[in-house]
């Protein structure tokens, strides 16, 4: 009903809307006021932490390109090696596993089939489980050692999006707070991320703020066939995402590409006036990132392509080179993917619109894929 809905036409459009809220609550609680962690729920005790020496994240759809994006963070701030695997390949390998691998399902519904079958293999091979979910008391946090849940509230249009910012913000906090029990020398760097996730919430808020422009390019985007997507680092899952969410809502064809792969055939694929959503990674920090990407989208235009700019607020460099530029807010790389998801959601949905596609229900989906 219109009232469950908040007033908004679909449940996704209500969805995108509360992320500010479900990043703030799933962040909630978890930080003291000395900035540090406190995860006592995640009933995996900090000496085992200690030992583990591989960590293993295993999802399906939009839940394995937060994890995609996890790893860089895991990486990064606890040195500990990560692989990120399809739960559905998972399962059917041999992989290499011990009672010192972590292994961290992702699910908003905590009942996908591959993704529960692939937590009990691991557990068979002697690993803790630790589930990232999103409902409370559902089969994968049940079956799993410990859970940390996201606290993104019912997610109701099949298509995810409050629950991929959320599963990204537990994947954060369970990042620092593997650094946090290990003692890593990042430690100031750790509460410096503390202090910037506890603002990315006001961030997403700002960039819900701007998306009008990002609604209109969509509808007038309404009668093309094909959509690519490119972004490097954290940027390159959330070109996945957004080629994702075009597939599932707009049923248009949609891929997306590492931009460092650009000559290696998707540049074959540039013709004229086909859009290309490029997602570009700070100049800030990783500067060399950057600059690359910038040359990326130099030549996609040479060759004709309309280009569809995602960049932080400020970067004149891209300016020249975007037919479309859709602004970011500055946030630190790692936590760009929380800002720069949100308009290739409302992108995808306006689309959806646009096309006349059912929003919350497309065709030949389910919210939660119970079944092989
Ligand atoms: C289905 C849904 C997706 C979701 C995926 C994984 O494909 O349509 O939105 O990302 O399942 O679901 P889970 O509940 O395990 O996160």
């Amino acid at each position: 009903s219109a009232a469950e809905k908040g007033g908004y036409d679909y449940f996704m459009l209500k969805e995108i809307a509360e992320q500010p809220k479900a990043v703030a609550d799933t962040l909630l609680g978890r930080i003291d006021a000395a900035g540090s962690l406190t995860l006592d729920e995640v009933r995996i005790s900090p000496s085992e932490l200690r030992e583990v020496d591989k960590v293993v994240i295993v999802a399906c759809g939009t839940a394995f390109h937060a994890g995609l994006i996890a790893k860089y963070a895991i990486e990064h701030w606890t040195r500990i090696p990560c692989e990120v695997e399809l739960a559905s390949e998972f399962r059917y390998r041999d992989p290499i596993l011990d009672g010192r691998s972590l292994v961290i399902a992702i699910s908003q519904s905590g009942e996908t089939m591959d993704t529960l079958m692939a937590l009990r293999h691991a557990r068979e091979q002697g690993s803790k489980v630790l589930a990232i979910c999103n409902t409370n008391g559902s089969t994968i946090p049940r079956e799993s050692d410990a859970v940390l849940y996201t606290h993104a509230g019912p997610e109701v249009a099949v298509a995810s999006t409050k629950a991929f910012l959320t599963q990204l913000v537990a994947c954060y906090l369970v990042a620092l707070y593997l650094g946090q029990v290990r003692g890593t020398k990042w430690g100031d760097e750790i509460r410096a991320v503390i202090r910037d996730l506890s603002q990315i919430s006001g961030e997403v808020e700002r960039v819900l703020d701007t998306m009008e422009p990002v609604r209109a390019l969509a509808r007038s985007l309404a009668d093309k066939n094909t959509v690519l997507f490119l972004g490097r680092h954290v940027g390159y899952p959330v070109a996945l995402e957004g080629a994702l969410k075009l597939k599932e809502l707009a049923y248009m064809h949609a891929e997306g590409f590492a931009a460092g792969e650009l000559k290696h055939g998707p540049i074959a694929l540039i013709e004229e006036d086909v859009p290309v959503v490029v997602v570009v990674p700070s100049p800030r920090g990783r500067s060399v990132l950057h600059d690359k990407i910038v040359s990326n989208i130099q030549e996609i235009r040479a060759r004709g392509a309309r280009t569809i700019v995602i960049a932080e607020e400020g970067d004149e460099a891209v300016v020249p080179y975007a037919d479309h530029l859709i602004w970011i807010p500055a946030t630190p790389t790692l936590l760009q993917p929380m800002v720069a998801t949100v308009p290739l959601q409302v992108f995808a949905c306006e689309l959806a619109t646009a096309r006349g596609n059912e929003v919350d229900q497309p065709r030949n989906l389910a919210k939660s894929v119970t079944v092989e």
